[in-house]
């Protein structure tokens, strides 16, 4: 008798095992989901030994029978390698609702090669991999409240979600909350460095810097605009505004306003080409 015929139908399947499944599954698990109700499709045989050691989900190398009866597949691969995954899982492809984490392919283009309007395309971001993520959603004309519903339960193990109407929005979605992670780290990796400047050991700076920021965040959280929170904490002629007057006289606004714009504009450029529609 083989693995699988031991254990129960899976009722959730991921295509892919990589970093993003395993954080979501992990998520899912610490919520309470029974693992062996998971399958993960993996080609790699060290990623399948330690997701069955380490979450105890069901695995294959490649889809099987089992895929058929699951409720919702989600599509974990790299974009360019998904279309190739979709075509080896195709025969035994059911009657899921299909949800792609893959970036930038459209949710009609995920509608059109899985033949199924029952779809629906996530934008995580990276602080999904610890349950802190924000991820943006768009759903295919078949995807009914029920499996928003379902989409929701399972995406919430990656941190805050919210819907957006189409993939113009996903792609400022993109913009903002998928890349914005590698903007906060640009700017904490500067401080850190102007931090050591003054004299302080990497180690120290780091810290001073983490701190800081979270405390900012912690305060920022409670509601007030950030401008009015910088405006109270920059008094005349003192520190404060001596450095900020520096961020304004760099153009640091309009840097972070072009930056985000690239980021929107490389969004749809990659949407384009990852969906053949050029
Ligand atoms: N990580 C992030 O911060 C982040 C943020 C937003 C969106 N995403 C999206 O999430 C998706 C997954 O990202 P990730 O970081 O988890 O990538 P990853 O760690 O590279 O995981 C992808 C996994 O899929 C496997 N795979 C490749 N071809 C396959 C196939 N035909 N069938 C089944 N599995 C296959 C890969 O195996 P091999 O290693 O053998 O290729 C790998 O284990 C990507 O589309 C990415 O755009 C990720």
């Amino acid at each position: 008798m083989t693995k699988h015929q031991n254990s129960c139908q899976p009722t959730l399947a991921f295509v892919g095992g990589g970093q993003m499944a395993s954080a979501l599954i992990s998520g899912l698990i610490r919520a309470g989901r029974d693992s062996e109700t998971i399958l993960v499709i993996e080609p790699m045989p060290a990623q399948r030994i330690r997701l069955e050691k380490d979450l105890r989900v069901q695995t294959a190398s490649t889809a099987d029978e089992r895929l058929a009866g699951v409720d919702m597949v989600v599509w974990a691969v790299k974009p360019q390698v998904l279309q190739q995954a979709l075509d080896d899982a195709r025969s035994h492809l059911g009657a899921a609702l299909h949800v792609s984490i893959a970036a930038g392919i459209p949710v009609q283009t995920l509608a059109d090669w899985l033949g199924s309007q029952r779809v629906v395309r996530a934008m995580p971001n990276t602080a999904a991999l610890v349950g802190a993520g924000v991820t943006g959603l768009v759903a295919a004309g078949g995807v009914s409240d029920a499996d928003r519903r379902a989409t929701e339960a399972t995406l919430a193990a990656a941190g805050h979600y919210f819907w957006v109407d189409d993939d113009e929005r996903l792609d400022a979605v993109t913009a903002v909350s998928g890349s914005g992670p590698a903007y906060v780290f640009h700017f904490l990796e500067a401080f850190q460095a102007a931090a050591e400047r003054v004299g302080f050991d990497p180690g120290t700076a780091r810290d001073l810097v983490l701190r800081t920021a979270l405390g900012a965040l912690e305060q920022a959280k409670l509601g007030d605009s950030f401008g009015l929170l910088r405006e109270r904490v920059t008094s005349k002629r003192g520190t404060t505004e001596a450095a900020l007057t520096v961020l304004d006289e760099k153009r640091t606004p309009e840097a972070v306003m072009a930056a985000v714009q690239a980021a929107y504009a490389r969004a749809g450029e990659l949407s384009r080409e990852l969906s053949g529609r050029t």
